[in-house]
């Protein structure tokens, strides 16, 4: 993506500044553990976001990186706990935390990682009233970002999970931190109310699209590319956008074909391969693709009132490529 390569130097200074905040120490097998997959690569999405958000109301990208490493961290130690929970043994193309450590370290290696994303937050040089402000986003960010957690696992038991459902688990899990990282970066660059406002209607849609598009591609994917093992939410019972619309629009035989491997922890890549055609054949996917739209043209609109410049352009590219990319 040449967008990533023109903010190349954006990014590499907030992996120096993450890796600088993760050196190893005693217990060295800890912090080994927590570096695994911060380092491993990443899109580094969030911290971009937060900095185009900075620069959209005019501000100096360099003064929102820790809040961009904060960020990042965040996201990094929600992931570390997702694939335990997900039963996830590949991210990033690359082997799980807690495969790779152990589950009792993967757990404690995410701890760290989110007292780091504080710790990172100390490092900001803005005063104080924008501290708390700052402060109090990311934490309530994190609340929603367990309660969407907590409400997409309470979902894997139930077969009646309505679109609406859906997308408030969503947009809690996901669009929460992508809001907060628009919204803060916003925030730092000293933009006005309104625009810090429509930057986190931003955040909020760019999510909503994101999510939708992952999901699809856990089906439709290429593992070599994704880094992660395609099918992972149907074996573990995940009521995706495409599995709801598929489970009401299904005939009878479908819909207890979909039903009999939904779940089925050891479901081969035939049974994958068998529900993605169905989904195919309904028209659930190409249902999904749409919603992605629909949220990624949201996401642009939100942006219409700020100033046009070449940050809005990349806010704007950047919305286009969550909902296209391969990995
Ligand atoms: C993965 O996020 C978690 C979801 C919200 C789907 P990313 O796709 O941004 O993960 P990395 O950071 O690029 O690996
Ligand atoms: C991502 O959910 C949300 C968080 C990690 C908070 P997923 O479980 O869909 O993400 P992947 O597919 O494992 O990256
Ligand atoms: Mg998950
Ligand atoms: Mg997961
Ligand atoms: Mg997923």
């Amino acid at each position: 993506m040449d967008l990533m390569e023109r903010f190349g130097e954006r990014i590499e200074e907030v992996e120096r500044e993450m890796e600088r905040l993760l050196e190893i120490k005693k217990p060295e097998n800890l912090y080994v553990a927590a570096r695994h997959l911060p380092l491993a690569g990443g899109k580094r999405l969030r911290p971009l976001i937060s900095i185009l958000s900075a620069e959209v109301v005019g501000g100096e990208w360099r003064k929102v990186v820790p809040f961009s490493v904060s960020l990042e961290l965040l996201h990094n130690f929600t992931l570390v706990h997702d694939d335990i929970m997900d039963r996830s043994t590949m991210r990033r193309g690359v082997e799980t935390v807690h495969v790779k450590f152990g589950e009792d370290t993967a757990i404690i290696a995410g701890d760290i990682l989110f007292a780091k994303a504080y710790e990172s937050l100390h490092n900001l040089d803005v005063d104080p009233v924008i501290f708390k402000r700052l402060n109090l986003l990311l934490t309530t960010c994190i609340e929603e970002i367990c309660e969407g957690q907590e409400i997409d696992m309470e979902f894997e038991g139930r077969t009646d999970i309505t679109e609406e459902e859906y997308i408030e688990m969503i947009n809690k899990k996901t669009a929460a931190l992508f809001s907060c990282s628009a919204e803060g970066g916003g925030i730092i660059g000293g933009g006005k109310d309104e625009e810090v406002k429509a930057l986190s209607r931003y955040g909020r849609y760019f999510g909503l699209g994101f999510q939708i598009w992952d999901d699809y591609l856990d089906l439709k994917g290429s593992e070599r590319e994704f880094g992660k093992r395609i099918g992972n939410d149907i074996r573990e019972g995940k009521k995706t956008l495409m599995i709801i619309h598929a489970l009401s629009n299904a005939d009878q035989r479908d819909r207890e074909k979909i039903l009999s491997i939904l779940g089925k922890k050891d479901a081969s890549n035939e049974d994958i391969k068998e529900i993605v055609e169905i989904l195919e054949r309904i028209g659930s996917l190409d249902y999904a693709k749409e919603r992605a739209m629909e949220f990624s043209r949201k996401a642009k609109e939100s942006l219409s009132n700020l100033q046009n410049n070449e940050a809005r352009s990349s806010l704007e590219e950047l919305v286009d490529y969550s909902i296209s990319r391969r990995r």
